[in-house]
């Protein structure tokens, strides 16, 4: 999978509805299919690898991730826990074990939203958080519309049965490279999780006009990168935390025309604001607003909140269900929350959901230099692995046989 985008340093750029994005889909199918596994699809690609249980029409377990990158993203971000999937259903082929409940992997489209923003569009949209036809006139830096990407990638896979939004599920866990220090540090190899910190996203424009840099006196400058550096330099302060719990970002910045010798006609950038307290995020993401218009100086701005997310607290039953998979298989483990946003955000508004991580080196993520140790993912996948059966119901095996109905 990491060979499809992949770019120097290691990592991967496979961007969301790309031909890299179309390729690894193609291959993830092609694996489905030589195991004979159902492939299905819905309306915003996200892709359901289905293997059937003894009750076909059961609510299914649900497991998986995303296979999109980021422009510069690593080789797990995502596509780890659609692997761990798979490997999981081919390990209770290989095992002849049948469960009560189909079990099924799914890709979610667009997690990481680097292309086209917000991020967790696919699992937003199927759990009801977002509607597609809200998603289709979003744009990428190109100018490519969602809706344009959508239906190439649609196509790409046109034999596939669709699928409908939200449908009854049992449960969502998925498994995920944890994107921070703490499991390394302590030599923990698997953190399960508890719930994600909350998330709210802005794009600024500011409207100046473009000018000679040469010969344009200040005072009659509508310069947009002066007033969009005034209002960052503000928003940092606002949302200073000597506690550093509060994660505030500017990550992308556009400027148009983007010449060394013209003054700016127009700065757009990227608000990314997270924060596990429901209060702080609220009060302190109100501000932003009022804060750019404050520094707008002659220029004009727009401020517009395009994703807002409160903290979510995962299923408790379903994060026991994982520390005793974890404890079965005699696995260090311990609760975390989670500070990167996932699928399983969403999915908790639809159905008992959890995640376990793994360990990555340094914490490093959204970077080419990611990396985790192939025995982690290996173990994080055998504890998914159980958990999923127990979720699914055995009369062959269960690390917990009382609790299997
Ligand atoms: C997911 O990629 C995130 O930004 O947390
Ligand atoms: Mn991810
Ligand atoms: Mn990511």
């Amino acid at each position: 999978m990491a060979r499809i985008g992949a770019i120097p340093g290691n990592g991967v750029n496979r961007q969301c509805l790309t031909q890299e994005d179309i390729r690894a889909r193609a291959l993830l199918i092609s694996w489905a299919k030589a195991r004979g596994y159902q492939v299905l699809v819905d309306d915003i690609a996200n892709l359901f690898i289905r293997r059937q249980g003894k009750d076909a029409s059961a609510a299914p377990v649900l497991t998986g991730s995303h296979m999109d990158s980021q422009p510069a993203g690593g080789r797990f971000d995502g596509i780890y826990g659609v692997l761990a999937g798979l490997e999981a259903l081919e390990a209770l082929d290989d095992q002849g074990i049948r469960t009560r409940l189909p079990i099924e992997v799914v890709a979610w489209t667009n997690e990481e939203g680097g292309r086209f923003p917000p991020g967790a569009m696919g699992s937003a949209v199927f759990a009801g958080a977002r509607r597609l036809e809200d998603c289709l006139d979003v744009t990428d830096p190109a100018g490519v519309r969602f809706a344009d990407a959508l239906r190439d990638t649609l196509n790409a896979t046109a034999g596939l049965e669709r699928r409908a939004f939200n449908r009854p599920l049992r449960a969502y866990i998925e498994a995920h490279i944890e994107q921070g220090p703490e499991l390394e540090a302590k030599g923990l190899p698997i953190g399960v999780v508890t719930g994600i910190q909350g998330s709210r996203w802005f794009v600024v424009t500011v409207r100046g006009e473009g000018a000679h840099a040469g010969t344009t006196p200040l005072a009659a400058r509508k310069d947009a990168v002066r007033s969009a550096v005034r209002m960052i330099a503000a928003l940092e302060e606002l949302m200073h935390d000597g506690d550093d719990r509060l994660r505030f970002t500017v990550g992308r910045v556009d400027v148009t025309p983007n010449s060394p010798n013209t003054v700016a006609e127009e700065a757009t950038f990227s608000i990314d604001f997270r924060h596990p307290d429901a209060g702080a995020l609220e009060r302190k993401g109100d501000r932003i607003a009022e804060i750019c218009a404050r520094h707008a100086g002659p220029c004009d701005v727009s401020v517009v909140e395009n994703f807002s997310r409160a903290p979510s607290v995962f299923a408790p039953a379903l994060v026991e269900t994982l520390e005793q998979a974890a404890e079965a298989l005699d696995v260090g483990h311990q609760r975390m929350p989670s500070g990167a946003f996932h699928d399983a955000n969403f999915l908790s508004e639809v159905c008992p959901t959890a995640m376990l991580f793994v360990p990555c080196e340094r914490g490093v993520s959204h970077n080419p230099a990611e990396n985790a140790k192939p025995e982690d993912l290996a173990t994080g996948a055998r504890v998914l692995t159980a958990a999923l059966v127990e979720l699914a119901g055995t009369d062959r095996i269960a690390f917990r046989p009382s609790s299997i109905k």
